[in-house]
């Protein structure tokens, strides 16, 4: 039985396709088209999608989407009434949504087929349904509790529910204009942070603040029968566009959050790009302990309504890998599972499995193991994109490819680590991914020099062999897909320095040898050559969508300062790179030159 996931005409616009219940292939149209949070229809990710399974349209049954636009319709109403100036923008925004929902249209069109060939069955299931869906379904459990958050969807920033079997029961939901994302928002764009999904880069500012606003800041959301509440004066009216707009290009553009209040308190926003003031370290820290009690005060909440040790948990806030790692010391809940793609692209796996399970009631035996559901490349065709480069390399076996590759990041270069089946969510976990030694004092600034630019206070990220992580960091629970951060112990903050956040954290990704073998080989390779099971791994790209083509891949070494390129079995040496001693590709190999040819 084939299901197409979809989330649409929404940030992070994404395909999903579950075959008999699995999930084959799963990918977001920003990696297709290039363009960062594409909100359109994902055209692209649909046609991977049934290329990827050798299907056409016309064999698939069911077409799930993760939004339902007449969820909570009594509320969206009740809103509307008691704010007279929002019901015009309410029925042009239902009346703008009309063409969206017409999913057979839209599909025909996109994938050139008359749509009478259209056969599947439609369903749409609202947004933080699908959220939990896509944690529990994915997850190993059988029962757990579930848990949603994040700006906004169909009228809902946060959900609670009881999962058992096939059932996803809806607890309790806090409605619109409250919304712990949209608290967060509104404060990263007050201190300069307006794009959409800044908020992941401000997380990383918040350690540099003091306690200095933390009252003030707890004033604008407060605990109520047991969810919370927005001091809405600190906010602009909440208008048709839920904050977020999505412009016909499929850009996710963000309107202004904050009201003139948050100026009289704090004085002027800060411009984007300017320096960043000791004033907004201090906002970015009150913000997310703000955040981080709130979060708490949920969960436990939840816990008293579904006494379980699992929490299953989604939305665009669940990527608060910060919170996430404190809730084992401030919650009941003893393990977590939160897919790779937490935030909105997730939801096309969600209506998915929801559709199987719930809606078809089909028997549960799927279990998300590893996040690469992307597409991979045969040799062939990476080795005729090298050549087309004009770039000179080497064929090296597994073992060899490990071995030479550690040894590069031994000596302080960096190397591109393009390989297998791309990330489904917005890490990179070891399949596109950039990698560096972990040791090297003056190795952020390095990075950041050559490659990604980025702002001076986000850190990067350690892949640990996860036989190890008990000896580095302070929580035993494994953090397969980079969602959680850690403390690092003591002793071992010193070899873990350029990964070391300035609250002695990491945002770790630990590596097992079932989820990645060939990634988890070049740890080891690493680990024997250094005594360290860590590398540094930051996502394969400089400022656009995370590489998904061999073609990118090679684009990307050649536009940036990076050392080495390892490309499935081959590997290229950029020569006379770094201020290093130059290792050429020919010093990689015992036979020495005419590597290439
Ligand atoms: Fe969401």
């Amino acid at each position: 039985m084939l299901i197409l996931g979809l989330n649409m005409f929404h940030a992070d616009a994404s395909a999903a396709i579950v075959v008999d219940g699995e999930v084959k292939f799963a990918i977001a149209e920003e990696r297709l088209n290039r363009h960062k949070h594409f909100g359109g229809f994902p055209a692209l990710a649909i046609k991977a999608c049934l290329d990827a399974v050798g299907a056409k349209i016309s064999d698939v049954e069911h077409v799930a989407v993760g939004q339902d636009s007449d969820a909570n319709l009594a509320k969206k109403v009740q809103y509307a009434l008691a704010n007279p100036a929002k019901i015009l923008n309410f029925i042009r925004l239902r009346q703008r949504k009309e063409p969206m929902r017409d999913v057979r249209s839209l599909m025909a069109k996109a994938l050139d087929v008359d749509s009478g060939q259209l056969c599947f069955k439609e369903h749409h299931l609202e947004h933080h349904i699908a959220h939990i869906a896509s944690a529990y379904y994915c997850s190993p459990w059988e029962k757990a509790a579930g848990f949603s958050y994040d700006g906004s969807g169909d009228f809902v920033s946060t959900m609670m529910a009881r999962c058992e079997g096939n059932e996803i029961q809806v607890l309790e939901r806090v409605f619109l204009p409250h919304s712990l994302g949209s608290f967060y928002t509104m404060i990263c764009e007050f201190i300069g942070y307006t794009k959409y999904g800044d908020e992941g880069k401000v997380m990383g500012l918040a350690p540099y603040g003091k306690d200095t606003y933390c009252r003030e800041i707890g004033k604008i959301v407060a605990p109520k029968n047991g969810g919370f509440q927005l001091d809405l004066s600190y906010f602009k009216p909440l208008g048709s566009n839920q904050g977020m707009q999505i412009l016909p290009d499929g850009t996710v553009r963000l309107a202004r959050h904050f009201s003139n209040r948050m100026e009289k308190l704090f004085g002027d926003p800060r411009k984007p790009h300017s320096e960043i003031t000791q004033r907004d370290m201090d906002l970015a820290y009150a913000m997310q302990h703000r955040f981080e009690q709130i979060f708490v005060d949920l969960l436990n909440r939840l816990h008293t309504r579904v006494s379980s040790d699992d929490l299953a948990m989604a939305g665009g806030c669940a990527l608060n890998s910060v919170a996430n790692g404190k809730l084992f010391d401030t919650t009941p809940f003893r393990r977590t599972y939160i897919q790779p793609a937490a935030g909105d692209e997730g939801l096309a796996i969600g209506a998915a499995l929801h559709t199987y399970h719930s809606v078809l009631k089909q028997s549960r035996q799927y279990e998300l193991k590893n996040a690469y559901l992307g597409p991979e490349f045969s040799d062939s065709r990476i080795q005729s994109v090298l050549q087309t480069a004009g770039l000179e390399y080497r064929k090296l076996e597994w073992g060899e490819l490990v071995d030479a590759v550690a040894g590069q990041i031994a000596i302080g270069n960096v190397v591109g680590w393009f390989q297998g089946r791309m990330e489904w969510g917005p890490r990179a976990l070891g399949n596109r991914s950039i990698v560096a030694h972990p040791g090297l004092p003056n190795m952020k600034d390095v990075l950041n020099a050559r490659i990604k630019h980025r702002e001076w206070f986000r850190p990067f990220a350690p892949s640990i062999l996860a036989d190890y992580q008990h000896e580095y960091f302070e929580h035993d629970h494994p953090s397969p897909f980079m969602l959680h951060v850690y403390k690092i112990r003591p002793e071992k903050r010193k070899a873990l320095c350029a990964v070391n956040h300035v609250d002695d954290t990491g945002r770790l990704q630990t590596v097992s040898r079932e989820e990645n073998p060939l990634y988890y080989d070049l740890i080891s390779a690493f680990h024997r050559k250094t005594g360290i099971p860590v590398i540094l791994n930051t996502s394969f790209n400089e400022n656009e969508p995370i590489v998904c083509t061999p073609e990118e891949a090679v684009d990307c070494f050649q536009r940036t300062r990076m050392d080495v390129l390892a490309i499935g079995p081959f590997i290229v040496v950029k020569p006379g790179q770094g201020d290093h001693e130059a290792i050429t590709v020919s010093a990689l190999t015992e036979d020495g030159g005419n590597p290439s040819k």
